[in-house]
Protein backbone atom coordinates (compact mmCIF):
# COMPACT_ATOMS: atom_id res chain seq x y z
CA UNK A 1 0.00 0.00 0.00
CA UNK A 2 1.22 3.84 -0.32
CA UNK A 3 0.49 7.19 0.96
CA UNK A 4 -2.17 8.98 -1.79
CA UNK A 5 -3.28 12.26 -2.05
CA UNK A 6 -6.41 12.39 -4.03
CA UNK A 7 -7.84 15.56 -5.37
CA UNK A 8 -12.03 16.53 -6.59
CA UNK A 9 -13.01 19.08 -8.85
CA UNK A 10 -15.87 17.46 -10.97
CA UNK A 11 -18.53 19.70 -9.67
CA UNK A 12 -19.09 22.37 -7.02
CA UNK A 13 -17.14 21.04 -4.47
CA UNK A 14 -13.13 21.51 -4.17
CA UNK A 15 -11.72 18.41 -2.04
CA UNK A 16 -8.70 16.50 -0.98
CA UNK A 17 -8.19 13.66 0.70
CA UNK A 18 -4.92 12.10 1.88
CA UNK A 19 -4.97 8.25 2.69
CA UNK A 20 -2.58 5.72 3.81
CA UNK A 21 -2.56 1.59 3.67
CA UNK A 22 -6.32 2.48 3.75
CA UNK A 23 -7.17 4.28 6.61
CA UNK A 24 -8.25 8.14 5.49
CA UNK A 25 -5.81 10.81 7.42
CA UNK A 26 -7.69 13.80 6.27
CA UNK A 27 -10.46 14.47 4.00
CA UNK A 28 -11.94 18.09 3.37
CA UNK A 29 -14.41 19.38 1.09
CA UNK A 30 -15.08 23.19 0.36
CA UNK A 31 -18.36 23.23 -0.52
CA UNK A 32 -19.95 25.92 -3.18
CA UNK A 33 -23.30 25.11 -2.81
CA UNK A 34 -24.16 28.62 -0.98
CA UNK A 35 -22.85 30.60 -4.09
CA UNK A 36 -24.64 28.33 -7.14
CA UNK A 37 -27.83 29.01 -4.75
CA UNK A 38 -28.45 31.74 -5.99
CA UNK A 39 -28.58 31.26 -9.53
CA UNK A 40 -30.77 27.85 -8.59
CA UNK A 41 -27.86 25.28 -10.27
CA UNK A 42 -24.18 25.44 -11.22
CA UNK A 43 -22.81 28.16 -13.01
CA UNK A 44 -20.03 26.07 -14.79
CA UNK A 45 -18.05 29.64 -14.83
CA UNK A 46 -18.27 30.26 -11.48
CA UNK A 47 -17.66 26.71 -10.40
CA UNK A 48 -14.27 26.74 -11.83
CA UNK A 49 -13.09 30.27 -10.50
CA UNK A 50 -13.96 29.25 -7.42
CA UNK A 51 -12.05 26.08 -7.49
CA UNK A 52 -9.23 28.02 -8.92
CA UNK A 53 -9.54 30.51 -5.91
CA UNK A 54 -10.07 27.42 -3.28
CA UNK A 55 -7.86 24.23 -4.12
CA UNK A 56 -4.67 25.70 -2.31
CA UNK A 57 -6.25 25.93 0.89
CA UNK A 58 -8.27 22.94 0.84
CA UNK A 59 -4.70 21.08 -0.23
CA UNK A 60 -3.08 23.02 2.50
CA UNK A 61 -5.64 21.92 5.20
CA UNK A 62 -5.45 18.12 4.02
CA UNK A 63 -1.74 18.04 4.62
CA UNK A 64 -1.63 19.85 7.85
CA UNK A 65 -5.05 18.10 8.98
CA UNK A 66 -2.92 14.61 7.97
CA UNK A 67 0.46 15.93 9.26
CA UNK A 68 2.42 14.79 6.25
CA UNK A 69 5.09 16.12 4.19
CA UNK A 70 4.24 16.37 0.38
CA UNK A 71 7.40 14.78 -0.39
CA UNK A 72 6.92 11.51 1.10
CA UNK A 73 3.47 10.75 -0.96
CA UNK A 74 3.35 7.95 -3.25
CA UNK A 75 0.77 9.04 -5.74
CA UNK A 76 -1.35 12.04 -6.59
CA UNK A 77 -4.54 10.37 -7.80
CA UNK A 78 -7.27 13.14 -9.47
CA UNK A 79 -11.07 13.22 -10.91
CA UNK A 80 -10.02 13.28 -14.58
CA UNK A 81 -14.21 12.84 -15.51
CA UNK A 82 -17.12 12.96 -16.12
CA UNK A 83 -17.75 16.64 -14.58
CA UNK A 84 -17.62 20.45 -15.75
CA UNK A 85 -14.68 20.56 -18.28
CA UNK A 86 -13.30 23.93 -16.23
CA UNK A 87 -13.73 22.60 -13.12
CA UNK A 88 -12.33 19.34 -13.91
CA UNK A 89 -9.01 21.21 -15.21
CA UNK A 90 -8.73 22.52 -12.27
CA UNK A 91 -8.34 19.69 -9.81
CA UNK A 92 -6.00 17.87 -13.10
CA UNK A 93 -3.28 20.85 -13.57
CA UNK A 94 -2.94 21.13 -9.33
CA UNK A 95 -2.27 16.85 -9.37
CA UNK A 96 -0.05 17.11 -12.17
CA UNK A 97 1.69 20.13 -10.83
CA UNK A 98 2.19 18.36 -8.14
CA UNK A 99 3.46 14.80 -9.55
CA UNK A 100 5.74 16.67 -11.78
CA UNK A 101 7.51 18.83 -8.72
CA UNK A 102 7.74 15.58 -6.47
CA UNK A 103 8.34 13.30 -9.65
CA UNK A 104 5.44 10.98 -8.20
CA UNK A 105 3.17 8.99 -10.46
CA UNK A 106 -0.16 10.45 -11.21
CA UNK A 107 -3.37 8.25 -11.18
CA UNK A 108 -6.63 9.28 -13.35
CA UNK A 109 -9.77 8.45 -11.38
CA UNK A 110 -12.94 7.96 -12.69
CA UNK A 111 -15.60 9.91 -10.51
CA UNK A 112 -18.25 7.55 -10.81
CA UNK A 113 -15.85 4.48 -9.96
CA UNK A 114 -15.47 6.63 -6.57
CA UNK A 115 -18.55 6.95 -5.90
CA UNK A 116 -18.95 3.21 -5.83
CA UNK A 117 -15.80 2.47 -4.03
CA UNK A 118 -16.89 5.32 -1.39
CA UNK A 119 -19.11 1.83 -0.36
CA UNK A 120 -15.45 0.21 0.81
CA UNK A 121 -15.30 3.09 3.83
CA UNK A 122 -18.37 0.95 5.38
CA UNK A 123 -18.24 -2.66 4.54
CA UNK A 124 -16.26 -5.03 1.61
CA UNK A 125 -17.88 -5.22 -1.81
CA UNK A 126 -19.14 -8.73 -2.45
CA UNK A 127 -20.17 -9.67 -6.46
CA UNK A 128 -22.00 -10.14 -8.53
CA UNK A 129 -22.94 -6.34 -7.31
CA UNK A 130 -24.91 -4.11 -9.10
CA UNK A 131 -24.17 -0.21 -8.21
CA UNK A 132 -27.31 2.19 -8.60
CA UNK A 133 -25.49 5.40 -9.27
CA UNK A 134 -27.38 8.43 -8.97
CA UNK A 135 -26.72 11.74 -9.03
CA UNK A 136 -26.96 15.40 -10.12
CA UNK A 137 -25.19 14.80 -12.97
CA UNK A 138 -25.74 10.78 -13.78
CA UNK A 139 -28.27 8.06 -13.43
CA UNK A 140 -26.75 4.62 -14.36
CA UNK A 141 -27.27 0.94 -12.95
CA UNK A 142 -23.34 -0.74 -13.05
CA UNK A 143 -23.31 -4.11 -12.97
CA UNK A 144 -19.47 -5.66 -11.22
CA UNK A 145 -18.33 -8.86 -11.56
CA UNK A 146 -15.29 -8.58 -9.71
CA UNK A 147 -13.24 -5.34 -8.41
CA UNK A 148 -12.35 -2.33 -11.20
CA UNK A 149 -14.81 -4.20 -13.75
CA UNK A 150 -17.79 -2.32 -14.67
CA UNK A 151 -20.55 -3.10 -17.26
CA UNK A 152 -23.14 -0.17 -17.53
CA UNK A 153 -26.46 -2.38 -17.89
CA UNK A 154 -28.89 0.92 -17.78
CA UNK A 155 -27.81 4.63 -18.17
CA UNK A 156 -30.80 7.90 -18.30
CA UNK A 157 -31.33 8.36 -21.79
CA UNK A 158 -31.72 12.22 -21.34
CA UNK A 159 -31.58 14.20 -17.97
CA UNK A 160 -30.15 12.59 -14.58
CA UNK A 161 -32.63 12.38 -12.03
CA UNK A 162 -30.38 15.12 -9.76
CA UNK A 163 -30.98 17.01 -12.57
CA UNK A 164 -34.74 16.52 -12.61
CA UNK A 165 -35.16 17.11 -8.75
CA UNK A 166 -33.03 20.21 -9.08
CA UNK A 167 -35.56 21.73 -12.37
CA UNK A 168 -38.55 20.05 -10.56
CA UNK A 169 -37.55 22.00 -7.63
CA UNK A 170 -36.90 25.55 -9.61
CA UNK A 171 -40.73 25.60 -10.97
CA UNK A 172 -42.12 24.61 -7.58
CA UNK A 173 -40.35 27.36 -6.46
CA UNK A 174 -38.07 25.87 -3.76
CA UNK A 175 -34.25 26.27 -3.15
CA UNK A 176 -31.75 24.40 -5.04
CA UNK A 177 -30.40 21.89 -4.34
CA UNK A 178 -33.98 20.30 -5.07
CA UNK A 179 -33.90 17.25 -3.74
CA UNK A 180 -33.48 18.30 -0.15
CA UNK A 181 -37.18 20.23 0.17
CA UNK A 182 -38.89 17.81 -2.44
CA UNK A 183 -37.45 15.09 -0.28
CA UNK A 184 -39.04 16.74 2.67
CA UNK A 185 -42.32 17.86 1.32
CA UNK A 186 -42.98 14.94 -0.31
CA UNK A 187 -43.14 13.42 2.82
CA UNK A 188 -46.41 15.39 3.69
CA UNK A 189 -48.11 15.01 0.55
CA UNK A 190 -50.43 12.47 -1.02
CA UNK A 191 -50.16 11.24 -4.72
CA UNK A 192 -53.23 13.15 -6.39
CA UNK A 193 -51.37 14.15 -9.35
CA UNK A 194 -51.38 11.69 -12.69
CA UNK A 195 -47.93 12.07 -14.02
CA UNK A 196 -46.66 9.51 -16.53
CA UNK A 197 -44.59 6.61 -15.63
CA UNK A 198 -41.47 7.23 -18.73
CA UNK A 199 -40.26 3.91 -21.23
CA UNK A 200 -43.32 1.97 -19.02
CA UNK A 201 -43.95 -1.33 -20.86
CA UNK A 202 -40.06 -1.05 -22.47
CA UNK A 203 -37.99 -4.16 -21.36
CA UNK A 204 -35.00 -1.94 -20.47
CA UNK A 205 -32.14 -1.28 -17.55
CA UNK A 206 -32.10 2.61 -18.58
CA UNK A 207 -34.22 5.99 -17.11
CA UNK A 208 -35.93 9.03 -18.68
CA UNK A 209 -36.34 12.16 -16.46
CA UNK A 210 -36.32 15.02 -19.61
CA UNK A 211 -40.16 13.84 -19.96
CA UNK A 212 -41.26 13.55 -16.20
CA UNK A 213 -39.61 17.42 -15.97
CA UNK A 214 -41.64 18.29 -18.89
CA UNK A 215 -45.32 16.87 -17.62
CA UNK A 216 -44.62 18.40 -14.40
CA UNK A 217 -43.52 21.90 -15.66
CA UNK A 218 -46.71 21.59 -17.86
CA UNK A 219 -49.12 20.41 -15.31
CA UNK A 220 -48.13 23.46 -13.29
CA UNK A 221 -48.43 25.92 -15.89
CA UNK A 222 -51.84 24.77 -16.78
CA UNK A 223 -52.95 25.19 -13.06
CA UNK A 224 -51.70 28.41 -12.93
CA UNK A 225 -53.06 29.63 -15.97
CA UNK A 226 -56.27 28.41 -14.62
CA UNK A 227 -55.77 30.19 -11.28
CA UNK A 228 -55.88 27.29 -9.44
CA UNK A 229 -53.04 26.92 -6.72
CA UNK A 230 -50.60 24.17 -7.18
CA UNK A 231 -50.30 21.73 -3.73
CA UNK A 232 -46.89 21.95 -3.61
CA UNK A 233 -46.42 18.64 -1.29
CA UNK A 234 -48.97 16.52 -3.27
CA UNK A 235 -46.94 17.63 -6.17
CA UNK A 236 -43.47 16.77 -4.63
CA UNK A 237 -45.09 12.95 -3.56
CA UNK A 238 -46.38 12.42 -6.80
CA UNK A 239 -43.31 13.79 -8.79
CA UNK A 240 -41.10 11.58 -6.14
CA UNK A 241 -43.00 8.58 -6.62
CA UNK A 242 -42.60 8.43 -10.32
CA UNK A 243 -38.63 9.13 -10.07
CA UNK A 244 -37.95 6.70 -7.35
CA UNK A 245 -40.25 4.29 -8.43
CA UNK A 246 -38.15 4.24 -12.13
CA UNK A 247 -34.82 3.40 -10.33
CA UNK A 248 -36.50 1.09 -7.43
CA UNK A 249 -37.88 -1.18 -10.74
CA UNK A 250 -34.95 -1.34 -12.69
CA UNK A 251 -32.95 -2.27 -9.39
CA UNK A 252 -35.36 -4.79 -8.80
CA UNK A 253 -35.23 -6.85 -12.25
CA UNK A 254 -31.37 -6.30 -12.32
CA UNK A 255 -31.04 -8.30 -9.13
CA UNK A 256 -33.35 -11.18 -10.50
CA UNK A 257 -31.71 -10.85 -14.08
CA UNK A 258 -27.85 -11.01 -12.99
CA UNK A 259 -28.45 -13.09 -9.44
CA UNK A 260 -26.85 -10.30 -7.58
CA UNK A 261 -25.26 -10.55 -4.11
CA UNK A 262 -24.78 -6.90 -3.42
CA UNK A 263 -26.69 -3.73 -4.42
CA UNK A 264 -24.41 -0.42 -3.77
CA UNK A 265 -26.05 3.12 -3.21
CA UNK A 266 -24.02 5.92 -4.77
CA UNK A 267 -24.33 10.03 -5.79
CA UNK A 268 -25.95 12.61 -4.17
CA UNK A 269 -29.27 10.95 -4.66
CA UNK A 270 -29.02 8.06 -2.37
CA UNK A 271 -29.65 10.96 0.20
CA UNK A 272 -33.10 10.24 -0.86
CA UNK A 273 -35.12 9.08 2.20
CA UNK A 274 -38.07 7.51 0.22
CA UNK A 275 -35.55 5.88 -2.44
CA UNK A 276 -33.37 4.27 1.07
CA UNK A 277 -36.70 3.09 2.76
CA UNK A 278 -37.97 1.66 -0.63
CA UNK A 279 -34.78 0.16 -1.57
CA UNK A 280 -34.65 -1.34 1.86
CA UNK A 281 -38.10 -3.11 1.83
CA UNK A 282 -37.75 -4.53 -1.78
CA UNK A 283 -33.71 -5.59 -1.29
CA UNK A 284 -35.16 -7.40 1.99
CA UNK A 285 -37.77 -9.45 0.28
CA UNK A 286 -35.33 -10.46 -2.15
CA UNK A 287 -33.10 -11.10 0.41
CA UNK A 288 -30.15 -9.36 -0.91
CA UNK A 289 -27.06 -7.51 0.76
CA UNK A 290 -27.94 -3.29 0.32
CA UNK A 291 -25.14 -1.10 1.18
CA UNK A 292 -26.13 2.45 1.39
CA UNK A 293 -23.17 4.69 2.49
CA UNK A 294 -24.07 7.41 5.22
CA UNK A 295 -24.08 11.18 3.81
CA UNK A 296 -20.64 11.78 4.23
CA UNK A 297 -19.55 10.16 1.42
CA UNK A 298 -22.49 9.81 -0.92
CA UNK A 299 -21.85 13.51 -1.74
CA UNK A 300 -19.15 14.52 -3.73
CA UNK A 301 -15.76 14.36 -1.77
CA UNK A 302 -11.90 13.18 -2.10
CA UNK A 303 -11.85 10.24 0.61
CA UNK A 304 -13.49 8.11 -2.73
CA UNK A 305 -11.34 9.38 -5.44
CA UNK A 306 -8.62 8.01 -2.92
CA UNK A 307 -10.05 4.66 -2.16
CA UNK A 308 -10.43 3.75 -6.12
CA UNK A 309 -6.27 5.03 -6.38
CA UNK A 310 -5.27 2.63 -3.52
CA UNK A 311 -6.65 -0.06 -6.57
CA UNK A 312 -5.52 1.87 -9.42
CA UNK A 313 -1.46 2.17 -7.27
CA UNK A 314 -1.61 -1.45 -6.93
CA UNK A 315 -2.34 -2.40 -10.62
CA UNK A 316 -0.08 0.96 -11.47
CA UNK A 317 -2.69 2.81 -13.71
CA UNK A 318 -0.44 5.65 -14.13
CA UNK A 319 -0.79 8.59 -16.47
CA UNK A 320 1.41 10.84 -18.46
CA UNK A 321 1.66 14.40 -17.30
CA UNK A 322 0.07 15.63 -20.35
CA UNK A 323 -3.34 13.89 -19.14
CA UNK A 324 -6.09 15.86 -19.95
CA UNK A 325 -9.59 15.95 -18.77
CA UNK A 326 -12.75 14.14 -20.10
CA UNK A 327 -16.25 15.18 -19.01
CA UNK A 328 -17.92 12.85 -20.72
CA UNK A 329 -15.42 9.88 -19.71
CA UNK A 330 -17.72 6.66 -19.48
CA UNK A 331 -16.94 4.13 -16.44
CA UNK A 332 -15.98 0.99 -18.62
CA UNK A 333 -13.32 2.87 -20.31
CA UNK A 334 -11.77 3.73 -16.72
CA UNK A 335 -8.29 2.45 -17.98
CA UNK A 336 -8.35 4.64 -21.35
CA UNK A 337 -7.15 7.99 -21.20
O1 LIG B 1 -23.57 13.50 -6.30
P1 LIG B 1 -23.94 14.93 -6.08
O2 LIG B 1 -23.54 15.55 -4.76
O3 LIG B 1 -23.30 15.85 -7.16
C1 LIG B 1 -23.61 15.91 -8.50
O4 LIG B 1 -23.59 14.89 -9.23
O5 LIG B 1 -23.89 17.07 -8.93
O6 LIG B 1 -25.52 15.04 -6.27
C2 LIG B 1 -26.21 16.27 -6.14
C3 LIG B 1 -27.67 16.00 -6.46
C4 LIG B 1 -28.50 17.26 -6.62
O7 LIG B 1 -29.19 17.19 -7.84
C5 LIG B 1 -29.46 17.21 -5.42
O8 LIG B 1 -30.72 17.79 -5.69
C6 LIG B 1 -29.58 15.72 -5.20
O9 LIG B 1 -28.27 15.22 -5.42
N1 LIG B 1 -30.02 15.41 -3.83
C7 LIG B 1 -31.16 14.76 -3.56
C8 LIG B 1 -31.28 14.72 -2.14
N2 LIG B 1 -30.18 15.33 -1.62
C9 LIG B 1 -29.42 15.74 -2.67
N3 LIG B 1 -32.09 14.25 -4.38
C10 LIG B 1 -33.15 13.66 -3.82
N4 LIG B 1 -33.35 13.58 -2.48
C11 LIG B 1 -32.44 14.07 -1.61
N5 LIG B 1 -32.64 13.99 -0.28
Amino acid sequence: MALILAIESSCDETAVAIIKDGELLSNIVSTQIDVHRKYGGVMPEIASRLHAENISIVLKEAIDTANIKLEDVDAFAVTRGPGLIGALHVGLQAAKTLAMLYKKPLIPVHHLCGHIYANEFIEELRFPLLAVVVSGGNSELVLMKDHLQFEVIGETRDDAIGECYDKVARVLGLPYPGGIPIDKLAKEGEHTYDLPTPLKGEKTYDLSYSGLKTNVINLVHNLEQKGLKVNVPDMCRSFQDVAVGMVIDRTIKAVQEYDIKQVVLAGGVSANSYLRAQMQKEMAKLYVHLNIPPMWCCTDNAAMIAKVAERLYEIKLFAPLDLGADPNWSIEDFKSF
